[in-house]
């Protein structure tokens, strides 16, 4: 029954993505049709302190309650389908994935979450192994992470790399692993090397810069080169010689018209 309560409220989420759900008020809430229904108040003791909080249904996942209702937002909410690990919370001092839990599930236990580790000794260990070794990239993953691990170091002896493996599922998309297990085992009092990034910066030394005053060799004179003036070259060209053709002239022909009358 509580795991098909978790997957309507899985879905109710989805909803809201799509922006179909409303935004829900902390004393009476509507469901998408406008009804109003009554909240439960239950109590949660969640980091050593009790979260009286109301809760519209207290088959809804605990990761709701932790992160809307108390105000806790260190845990994450990744997958939603108990495989990323990213919501992971300690129920009773064990690992569990609080989008799988139900708040009914929660209630009269001692539940702890990334805001509560480093008041544990292994957790404390555990974060500042996470800080020396840069594991985290994005982050989004480390706190689920966290609370995985510390229950390793927290067994006493230095895991091997196939016991963190099969220990640990979380899904990180940063692909921080190497790292992971190597801040793991050194919180567990392993020897894995921590990087010593202790590079000791070299003496800055002041070289004072030598003081060449290169003096610039001083410009040729322009010798101005008068230029000899161009030889002018008047050719007289020739005269076409003048050739007066004489045309022969027409021989006059007189024709005597004789006139009747002039014997
Ligand atoms: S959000 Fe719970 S396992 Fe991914
Ligand atoms: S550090 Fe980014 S997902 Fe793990």
């Amino acid at each position: 029954m509580t795991k098909v309560r978790i997957l309507s409220y899985r879905l109710r989420a989805l909803d809201s993505l799509r922006g179909i759900g409303r935004v829900m008020d902390r004393s009476t809430c509507g469901d998408q049709k406008g009804a109003v229904i009554s909240m439960t108040k239950v109590n949660l003791n969640i980091n050593g302190a009790t979260h009286s909080i109301d809760v519209p249904d207290t088959g809804m996942p605990l990761l709701w309650a932790i992160r809307d209702y108390a105000g806790l937002t260190g845990t994450k909410y990744g997958c939603g389908v108990e495989i990323c690990g990213a919501c992971t919370v300690w129920i009773d001092g064990s690992p569990e994935k609080s989008c799988d839990t139900s708040v009914s599930e929660g209630v009269g236990r001692a539940i702890t979450t990334i805001e509560g580790l480093s008041a544990t000794t292994a957790g404390a260990k555990l974060q500042q192994a996470f800080v020396d070794h840069q594991v985290p990239q994005c982050g989004y993953c480390q706190s689920g992470m966290l609370m995985a691990a510390t229950r390793l170091v927290q067994s006493g002896s230095v895991p091997s790399d196939a016991q963190i493996d099969s220990a640990i599922g979380n899904i990180c998309v940063c692909g921080t692993y190497p790292r992971v297990k190597a801040a793991i085992k050194a919180a567990s009092g392993g020897t894995t090397p921590i990087p010593t990034t202790t590079t000791t910066r070299p003496t800055t030394t002041t070289t004072t810069r030598p003081t060449t005053t290169t003096t610039k060799p001083p410009k040729p004179t322009t010798t101005t080169t008068t230029k000899p003036p161009k030889p002018t070259t008047t050719t007289t060209r020739p005269r076409k010689p003048v050739t007066t053709t004489t045309r022969p002239r027409k021989p006059v022909t007189t024709t005597t018209i004789k006139i009747k009358g002039d014997d």
